[in-house]
């Protein structure tokens, strides 16, 4: 079904976010029909182009970015006229900024999204000049990308400046981790399966494991990277919001604020990890020069020109939450960038079994594991025991019950930004964060930065494409557990 008539307003539109993710998903939503003809596009940024340099630049970028399959000359031809572009510093409200007030008072009732795929300290500064020059309306949405801030006091000043302008419901702040089709699904399969639920708490499962992993290093982004860091930039939000998915109790219902809260009440039952706890319970590093896929590559500080930077780009934690459901299971999360392999998984360890009616078999006995793969190859896979087929006695081995998505549901799995841009046009907010889910988040990570900025965690260093430094491992096992090595 089609979404309501729409201006979409993109603050950094010639950005990187825009043309990799923000055109491509709505290039996919319009193929797809979900775009009314009314659909407007509005790219806003201080690039020089008019709008057919703008549609010519985004041509370009969606015949790399979208995939070949979807790409058709005229789905694309009729994309590109919904697109404009307003050249201005929108913060001031100079340049074509008028062009911009203007061309929406065409349409004066219409829903207005602006997305801001800006620095965040921009977010006030635009809201403020939106709400002077009157664009501001009750069908206005705004949309926050992540990191929101550095810190939990910039955090809280970002979120008060654009409160001055729009109000909590009208604000979107976007972790696209929610909107993965892997994600959503872990949803499903918590609460519309009966088996593990019953099983889903701390009698039952041992630890749990969430891993992010990229190849690829900071690259382009190194100038907004340096300032970030793996923890601000990817546990913050990406990981502890996976973490919540896993950890929350059932909401009564996803249509209201349901599971906002019960992730909010997981963010203020996590453990706060100070002081001396940071040497036991984090690992930093940062990637130095190695080889990927055969090829050489270079390190962290030689992006960065030979910078001394000490930024990570990994990081390894044991987290706790502390209440009745997950008492003295441990999360242990790890992510990091130029890494072996892109492979995003949360892994359900479970307990062995109490008792072992096989004397002497019990060091074969592995405990069963939940492996919910998030990307790539999306899928499920338990990890049971089944008995070695033969006749000499029993003899253990393992074996898999698994669900891969693309065998078993042929449809494609759209970008998680395809399903977020359309909640916001309908004003759906469920896979959004809530003001006091961030400032929770906040909290929490705080508590780390703090322990970093007094040192007690060094930077430990790992070659590109490692599986990480060699400290990660110890975080794990000296608790005597390991890391998922299984495919
Ligand atoms: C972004 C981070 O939020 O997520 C990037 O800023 C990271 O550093 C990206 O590369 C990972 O997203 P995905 O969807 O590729 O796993």
């Amino acid at each position: 079904t089609q979404v309501v008539p729409c201006d979409f307003v993109v603050f950094g539109g010639t950005g990187d976010l825009a043309m990799r993710k923000l055109l491509p998903a709505l290039y996919l939503r319009d193929v797809d029909g979900q775009l009314p003809p009314a659909f407007r596009i509005v790219g806003v940024s201080r690039a020089g182009l008019d709008n057919d340099g703008y549609r010519g630049k985004v041509e370009a970028e969606l015949g790399t970015h979208v995939p070949a399959a979807a790409l058709s000359a005229t789905a694309v031809a009729s994309f590109l006229r919904r697109l404009h572009f307003v050249s201005a510093d929108a913060a001031a409200g100079s340049g074509d900024w008028q062009k911009l007030v203007d061309l929406l008072a065409e349409a004066p009732d219409r829903t207005r999204v602006f997305y801001l795929s800006c620095a965040p300290r921009l977010y006030g500064p635009i809201s403020r000049t939106l709400a002077n020059s009157g664009l501001v309306s009750e069908q206005s949405r705004v949309v926050l990308e992540k990191p929101i801030g550095v810190d939990l006091q910039s955090a809280r000043d970002i979120n008060d400046q654009v409160g001055e302008v729009f109000a909590e419901s009208q604000v979107f702040r976007i972790d696209h981790y929610l909107g993965k089709e892997a994600v959503q699904n872990l949803l499903v399969l918590r609460f519309a399966n009966m088996l593990l639920e019953p099983l889903w708490n701390a009698s039952a499962i041992d630890h749990v494991q969430i891993t992010v992993a990229e190849s690829l290093g900071a690259g382009q982004r190194a100038g907004y990277y340096d300032g970030s860091g793996a923890l601000r930039d990817m546990v913050q939000n990406h990981l502890l919001q996976l973490l919540c998915l896993v950890a929350m109790e059932p909401p009564a219902s996803v249509t209201d604020d349901g599971v906002r809260y019960e992730k909010l009440k997981v963010l203020r039952a996590l453990q706060p990890v100070t002081g001396q706890l940071a040497a036991t319970h984090t690992v930093r590093a940062q990637y130095e020069a190695g080889a990927l896929d055969g090829r050489p590559v270079p390190g962290y500080r030689d992006e960065l020109d030979g910078a001394e930077s000490d930024t990570e780009t990994f990081v390894a934690l044991k987290a706790e939450v502390h209440n009745l459901r997950w008492r003295g299971v441990p999360f242990y999360l790890r992510t990091g960038k130029r890494l072996d392999a892109r492979r995003s998984e949360i892994v359900v360890a479970f307990k062995p079994v109490p008792h072992s009616i096989w004397p002497g078999l019990e060091p074969t006995m592995t405990p069963n594991r939940l492996v919910i793969r998030l990307q790539p190859d999306e899928g499920v896979r338990l990890h049971m025991l089944a008995k070695q087929p033969g006749p000499g006695g029993i003899q253990l081995r393992p074996v898999n019950l698994g669900l891969n998505f693309a065998d078993q549901i042929p449809d494609r799995i759209p970008d998680a930004y395809e399903r977020l841009l359309m909640d916001v046009v309908r004003g759906n907010p469920t896979l959004f964060m809530r003001r006091d889910e961030v400032e929770a988040a906040w909290v929490w990570t705080e508590s780390i930065l703090h322990a970093w900025r007094d040192g007690h965690a060094p930077v430990h260093r790992y070659p590109a494409g490692s599986d990480g430094p060699t400290a990660a491992h110890t975080l794990i096992e000296s608790d005597g557990r390991h890391w998922n090595e299984d495919n």
